[in-house]
C-alpha cells in the first residue's frame, strides 16, 4: 500500500498538528487502521488468487461458472419480418407503412370494395366503437363511411403511397392486419402481411412470377416451385392466388394481380398510362414453413420455452 494520496494519508499528515502528549495514542490508533485495511486487503487478494478462502463464503467456488443474465430476444415474427425486408430490398422495394386504425375509403372503397361486399360485413371486421350521443346510441354504425377499423388487410398502404407519390412505385409494406376469426391452428385474429406494390409502364404478370419466384427461393430456398390460381380481388383484375411448392407440397401463401384500373382511377393515376401488380403474403405463414411450426398460436402465447428456440 505505497499510495501516496488518500484519506490515510490525510490523516496522518494530520498528526504533526495535534498535541505532543497525544501524539503516541493517536499514532497507535493509526498503525493499528493500516494493518487491519492491509490484512483485509491481503485477505482478499487471496482469495480472488483462489488460496485460503477462511472468513469468506465456503460454499463460493471461483471455478464455476457465472449465471448468465437472461437478456432476452427478438420475437420470431420480427425476425421473419427483418428477413423478409431484406431479400425484397435486394430487389429494390422500399419500406412503407400505413396505420393500423384504418378509415374505410382506405381499406375498402379505394380498392375497388362496395359497400354492399361481403368483405365489408361488421362480423367480418373489427370496426372501433364510435363516441355515443347523449342518448348513448352510437352515433355511427358500422358501414359509414366515417367510422374506423382495424385494418383488414395491408393493402390499404397501396393507396396511401399511390395518394402520396408518382409513379414508378416498387415498396413492400409489412404490418399487422386483423379479422375476427377464432383462433386455431392457422388462425388467429391479429396477423401480419407483407404487401408488395410495383407500378410503373408496360407491367406484366411476367414480372410479378418472377419477382414471387425470387423472393421464395431466397426465402424457401432454391428449389421451390411458383404456382398461380385464377382468384378474385376486387382490387386486381387478373387476380391470382399464390402458391408455392415447397418439400413436395403446394400452398397458399396469399393472392396477387394486377391493379384494377378503378384503383389506379381512385388515387387519381391515368389507368390507361401505368400498370402495376400487388400482392399480399402471410408473413405467419412463411415463419412457419421455414421454421416448421405448425400451430400459429405458439407465436402469440408469451410461452418463452417456444420463443427462445428462435
Ligand atoms: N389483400 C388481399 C388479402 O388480404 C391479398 C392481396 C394483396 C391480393 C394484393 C391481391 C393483391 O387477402
Amino acid at each position: 500500500m505505497g499510495a501516496k494520496k488518500g484519506q490515510l494519508k490525510d490523516i496522518q499528515k494530520m498528526l504533526g498538528g495535534i498535541e505532543k502528549a497525544d501524539k503516541p495514542a493517536a499514532g497507535a490508533k493509526l498503525n493499528a487502521v493500516k494493518s487491519a485495511i492491509n490484512s483485509a486487503f491481503e485477505g482478499a487478494q487471496q482469495n480472488l488468487a483462489g488460496g485460503d478462502d477462511s472468513g469468506s463464503d465456503p460454499t463460493f467456488d471461483p471455478t464455476l461458472p457465472g449465471t448468465r443474465p437472461s437478456l432476452g430476444h427478438i420475437h420470431p415474427i420480427t425476425q421473419t419480418i427483418s428477413h423478409l425486408t431484406e431479400i425484397m430490398g435486394r430487389m429494390g422495394f422500399e419500406v412503407a407503412e400505413g396505420p393500423e386504425v384504418e378509415d374505410p375509403w382506405h381499406n375498402f372503397v379505394a380498392l375497388n370494395i362496395p359497400e354492399d361486399h361481403p368483405a365489408r360485413d361488421p362480423l367480418d371486421n373489427f370496426y372501433l366503437a364510435t363516441a355515443k350521443d347523449p342518448s348513448g346510441k352510437s352515433s355511427v354504425s358500422a358501414g359509414d363511411e366515417g367510422s374506423q377499423l382495424l385494418r383488414s388487410q395491408t393493402s390499404t398502404v397501396q393507396i396511401r403511397v399511390m395518394k402520396e407519390v408518382q409513379p414508378p412505385i416498387r415498396i413492400i409494406s409489412l404490418g399487422r392486419v386483423y379479422r375476427p376469426d377464432a383462433p386455431d391452428a392457422t388462425h388467429f385474429p391479429m396477423f401480419h402481411q407483407m404487401e408488395g406494390l410495383l407500378v410503373d409502364t408496360n407491367v406484366t404478370m411476367a414480372n410479378l412470377k418472377t419477382v414471387l419466384r425470387v423472393f421464395a427461393n431466397n426465402y424457401l430456398g432454391e428449389d421451390v416451385e411458383i404456382r398461380f390460381r385464377p382468384s378474385f380481388f376486387p382490387f386486381t383484375e387478373p387476380s391470382v392466388e399464390v402458391d408455392f411448392l415447397w418439400n413436395g407440397t403446394w400452398i397458399e401463401f396469399g393472392g396477387a394481380g394486377m391493379i384494377d384500373p378503378n384503383v389506379f382511377a381512385a388515387v387519381g393515376y391515368d389507368p390507361e398510362k401505368v400498370s402495376g401488380f400487388a400482392f399480399g403474403l402471410g408473413v405467419e405463414r412463411l415463419c412457419m414453413r421455414r421454421h416448421g411450426i405448425t400451430d400459429i398460436r405458439d407465436l402469440y402465447s408469451g410461452d418463452l420455452r417456444f420463443l427462445k428456440q428462435f
